[in-house]
């Protein structure tokens, strides 16, 4: 199976990704460049989500219009994974969130499993894995291992900044779950970290750096 894998090339979403990327962008900036980045990368994954006719009566006559037919599920990865659903959610109001818990173990940079309350069977047609950062790719490939050890189908991965390193990691691994980044940044440095990348996404969302 061939991968895909997509990199955002709309000039806002260039132009975000630079201020994202800044030292000097504070907390509060930064939340609401992670929120406005999610919605352009939602924007563009989506594209394919399946719609069903309906009809619809306007002021001035009747419409055939459409309206989504999957049922979507956001699966944010904890931490960082928190600041890209609010911006989504309020696109599709009717997403269901279901939260994975994972941290990169410093040493090792293989994610720890913290968190995971999902049902017993899946209740989304569609999981779209939200993780801001995409580096040895563990933390993804773990939470879409999860996801489909839950029974989920069909699995998009949205994140804003990927190294070539998790790209090929994610694709070898899951090559039926489309990649969906901001910017593919150069490489990984000897922590693990992306160069250049934004630092750490989880302290600088949260204040905690
Ligand atoms: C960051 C990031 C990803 C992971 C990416 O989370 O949000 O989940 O690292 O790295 P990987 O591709 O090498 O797995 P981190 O483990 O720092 O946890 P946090 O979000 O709680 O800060
Ligand atoms: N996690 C981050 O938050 N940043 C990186 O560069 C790599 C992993």
């Amino acid at each position: 199976m061939q991968s895909q894998v997509y990199v955002s090339n709309h000039p806002l979403v260039r132009h975000k990704v630079t201020l994202l990327r800044n030292q000097e962008t504070d907390p509060k900036k930064f939340r609401e460049l992670l929120r406005e980045l999610a919605i352009l990368v939602a924007y563009e994954a989506t594209s394919d989500v399946a719609v069903e006719q309906v009809a619809v009566t306007t002021p001035v006559g009747n419409a055939t219009g459409e309206k989504l037919q999957e049922r979507i599920g956001l699966v944010p990865v904890l931490r960082a994974g928190l600041g890209l659903v609010e911006g989504i959610w309020n696109m599709m109001p009717n997403t269901q969130v279901w939260h994975i818990g994972l941290f990169r173990d410093e040493r090792t940079l293989e994610p720890v499993e913290y968190y995971n309350r999902l049902p017993v069977s899946p209740t989304v047609d569609l999981c779209l894995v939200l993780d801001p950062m995409l580096a040895t790719g563990g933390s993804a490939v773990a939470t879409i291992d999860i996801l489909k050890r839950w029974g989920a189908s069909r699995i998009k991965f949205l994140g804003i900044i990927g190294a070539p390193e998790g790209v090929e990691r994610l694709t070898t691994s899951h090559p039926d779950v489309p990649v969906h980044l901001a910017a593919l940044d150069e490489r990984l440095n000897d922590i693990g970290y992306i160069v250049p990348g934004l630092g750490d996404a989880g302290d600088r969302l949260f204040g905690t750096g």
